[in-house]
């Protein structure tokens, strides 16, 4: 018996069947009623460009946020060459609100790579997709499985949650990563791959939740030790986080007569990098000296408010301070003046911009 034709996994079985009954109707899936009725149409195959575009995006942001900006982006750069062929502050801009600004400059530098080493089509394999910029471990699984339905063991926080309580695995995460894709590795279908990977993300989504999961309808319940004992909500078990540090700043709201706000370009490395944004100290845990020197200009500088935003390794506030600019002011090349309410800028920069025009 050749490996293709070997059964399929208790598990295996109970989650396609009940994908095929139960799987979300996403803006970027093919779904089980959609592939029944096309089924030998080219055209209900996954496109591996949407599929990478919703799965860059869907790292580090819910399904309900991104879908509705997946639909912007698609309507914009269609395909793979559209958006290669873009500016990056163009992709840039629309990402703005979406956090972790590192994927929308990888998402660009990986459509022009696929734009001009690829012909503009995706590698098929994990390994080929790996190569890429912006694509790690998940997302190469990811794609190659729901795209091209190799058989690739995909891991999110979804999955080690079902996984890790499916067999009350008590390594903390992110140790338990391995054990998970050992188990997972002996169940994991030889065909199906990405619905299989699918029916994990949406078990974990909607019934294996991490608080009060709904086990009476889980297909999985009677092979789940966690539910045999009672102790679901104990998986995973995560190491314990460092407490976020503080940092403080000051960003400086510059009108001009036109209702104009002075924007500049972020340093394309480092955080919100190349993302427009005010002008501003740098963000330390003490402000050093007087933050009006780090302004743009000499004004009359009245403090609008304090911003507050969380980044993945700090908590920051920043002084926001707000100013019309004097006459004869000139900005320099890397600034723009914009209407504030059309600026498309990162979220911490949004509440500042509020706070200096109320
Ligand atoms: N989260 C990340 N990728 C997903 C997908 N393909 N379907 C549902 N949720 C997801």
């Amino acid at each position: 018996m050749t490996t293709n034709r070997r059964k399929n996994s208790p598990i295996a079985e109970a989650l396609l069947a009940w994908y095929d009954a139960h799987a979300r109707e996403l803006p970027w899936r093919v779904g089980p009623k959609a592939k029944k009725a096309g089924a030998r149409k080219k055209s209900t195959a996954p496109d591996p460009y949407a599929v990478w575009l919703s799965e860059i995006m869907l790292q580090q942001t819910t399904v309900a946020t991104v879908a509705p900006r997946y639909a912007e982006f698609l309507a914009r750069w269609p395909d793979v060459k559209t958006m290669a062929a873009a500016p990056q502050e163009d992709i840039l801009g629309q990402w703005a609100g979406l956090g972790y600004y590192a994927r929308a400059r990888n998402l660009h530098k990986c459509a022009i790579a696929v734009a001009e080493e690829h012909d503009g089509v995706f590698p098929d394999t994990e390994e080929g997709l790996r190569a890429l910029p912006g694509i790690g471990d998940y997302t190469a699984a990811a794609i190659a499985a729901i795209a091209f339905d190799r058989r690739a063991i995909v891991i999110d926080g979804n999955i080690e949650r079902v996984v890790s309580r499916l067999y009350e695995i008590d390594t903390p995460l992110p140790a338990a990563k391995a054990e998970i894709r050992e188990r997972l590795e002996k169940i994991w279908p030889e065909k199906r791959s990405g619905d299989f990977a699918q029916s994990l993300m949406d078990l974990g989504a909607g019934i294996c939740r991490p608080k009060a999961p709904s086990c009476l309808l889980c297909p999985v319940s009677k092979n789940c030790a966690a539910q045999k004992a009672g102790t679901q909500e104990n998986f995973p078990v995560k190491a314990a986080k460092k407490a976020k540090p503080n940092r403080v700043g000051a960003v400086f709201a510059l009108m001009n007569t036109k209702g104009e706000m002075l924007f500049e370009r972020r340093p394309e490395k480092g955080l919100l990098g190349g993302m427009l944004g005010l002008p501003g100290t740098e963000w330390k845990e003490k402000l050093n000296g007087d933050a009006l020197k780090s302004a743009p200009t000499k004004a009359k500088w009245q403090k609008a408010g304090e911003a507050t935003h969380t980044f993945t390794h700090f908590h920051l506030t920043l002084d926001v301070y707000a100013g019309t600019a004097p006459k004869g002011f000139r900005k320099s090349a890397d600034q723009q003046w914009i209407k504030p309410n059309e600026a498309r800028v990162p979220t911490v920069m949004k509440k500042a911009i509020s706070l200096a025009t109320v």
